[in-house]
């Protein structure tokens, strides 16, 4: 079928908005109408050219809603009609990493969905004949998509497309975080570095998991605004100091739960060393720069401090990003203020330049629109 996408044609150029063909979903695959779309980071990180990993042609895209149209062979979890969230971070149920309950890394398709293939190694997507490569297994700036069964989480059908979206990256790594890497417990103290999408969605993951103060740090006050939206009780502007504010605000201790959503590898280290001795966790979501390091003096660690990473909030997608916008429907996660934008696909390169202002949390593309 023909379709209309936004490919990446040269890293540095804007996204080209054209008609592209689509082919039909093969065994253990899925065909997706999209109905909404996130605009994130990664998508503008991979367009810039700064990714080495990246590749063109693609169509980018990867934080997608939207409703199945038709299934391959051997499909069994997923019907025609079901609303779905994409996941660029797998869930096949079957490997070594899925059994194991301390990580979501599924092990399945990774090494094809790197290079911009589907499991079988090859795409469906493609112009005149030649291949057009899938990103992060997804490929979501289009009207449809072809994807593999494994990385679809089928929700409520209730659930309103334009919001189920961000659970697709950003507000679910952040919840993530709190609730399945950290696994805050109630009474806690946490302190958050950064309030975009997945600094966001950790102060409500701090929230939903009875954390007793939460101190979200961003030098932006509209950002701040959000947080305590979010459930921040206390907010700070960041900068050389915090550590020592953050040190005061919890009687020389500091806090219980320390997270870094920022990608900035000098606020990891701020997250380390504002986390409490004895046990504090912190918890690094953040992507640092290409051949960046984080510093620690290894006294922190010594006397109990501990570090975490955290891929995706450790969430197993088609298990838990489902339960997640049940929540939201539940109205426990707000999820209209982190909504800034509804943009139509052509003006997905608009998204980049709103990102670049950090002018709103999210834009989402509207199919329909
Ligand atoms: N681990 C994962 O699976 C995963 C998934 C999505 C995004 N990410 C990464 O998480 C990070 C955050 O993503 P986002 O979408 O929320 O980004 P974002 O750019 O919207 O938010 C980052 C925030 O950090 C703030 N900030 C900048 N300097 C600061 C400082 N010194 N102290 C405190 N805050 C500071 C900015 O003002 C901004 O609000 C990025 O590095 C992104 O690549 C990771
Ligand atoms: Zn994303
Ligand atoms: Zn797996």
């Amino acid at each position: 079928m023909k379709i209309r996408a936004a490919v990446l044609e040269e890293f540095g150029r804007p996204l080209e908005v054209q008609e592209i063909d689509l082919a039909e979903p093969k065994a253990g695959e899925v065909l997706v109408r999209l109905v909404a779309c996130g605009v994130c980071h990664t998508d503008l990180y991979t367009a810039s050219g700064a990714d080495p990993s990246g590749y063109s042609p693609t169509v980018l895209g990867h934080e997608g809603a939207g409703v199945v149209e038709k299934i391959g062979e051997g499909v069994a979890s997923l019907a025609p009609g079901d609303h779905v969230v994409t996941l660029f971070s797998p869930q096949c149920r079957e490997c070594a990493h899925c059994l194991d309950s301390r990580t979501n890394l599924c092990l399945a398709i990774r090494e094809q969905q790197n290079q911009g293939y589907l499991p079988d190694g090859t795409t469906r997507l493609s112009r005149d004949g030649e291949p057009v490569r899938h990103f992060m297994g997804t490929s979501t700036f289009a009207e449809y998509t072809v994807m593999p069964e494994i990385a679809l989480a089928k929700i409520a059908p209730e659930a309103p497309l334009d919001h189920a979206c961000v659970f697709a990256c950003g507000l679910s790594t952040g919840i993530g975080a709190a609730l399945n890497t950290a696994k805050v417990e109630p009474g806690s103290t946490c302190v958050v570095f950064g309030a975009g999408l997945v600094g966001l969605g950790a102060v409500a993951g701090c929230r939903l998991s009875g954390a007793w103060r939460i101190i979200c740090v961003d030098p932006a006050e509209q950002r701040l605004e959000l947080a305590r939206g979010q459930g921040a009780h206390d907010t700070i502007g960041g900068g050389p100091d915090v550590v020592e504010q953050i040190l005061e605000m919890t009687g020389g201790f500091g806090a219980d739960y320390t997270f870094e959503a920022t990608g900035r590898v000098d606020v990891m280290r701020q997250a380390v060393e504002s986390a409490r001795m004895g046990w504090g966790l912190a918890t690094v979501c953040g992507v640092a720069g290409k051949g960046e390091t984080l510093e620690v003096v290894p006294r922190f660690l010594i006397t109990g401090r501990r570090v975490a990473g955290s891929s995706f909030g450790g969430v197993k997608g088609r298990d838990q990003v489902p339960q997640f916008v049940d929540r939201y429907l539940a109205g426990d996660i707000d999820v209209d203020p982190l909504i800034s934008h509804t943009l139509s696909l052509d003006e997905v390169n608009r998204g980049f330049d709103l990102m670049h202002a950090q002018d709103g949390i999210r834009s989402v593309i509207s199919f329909d629109s």
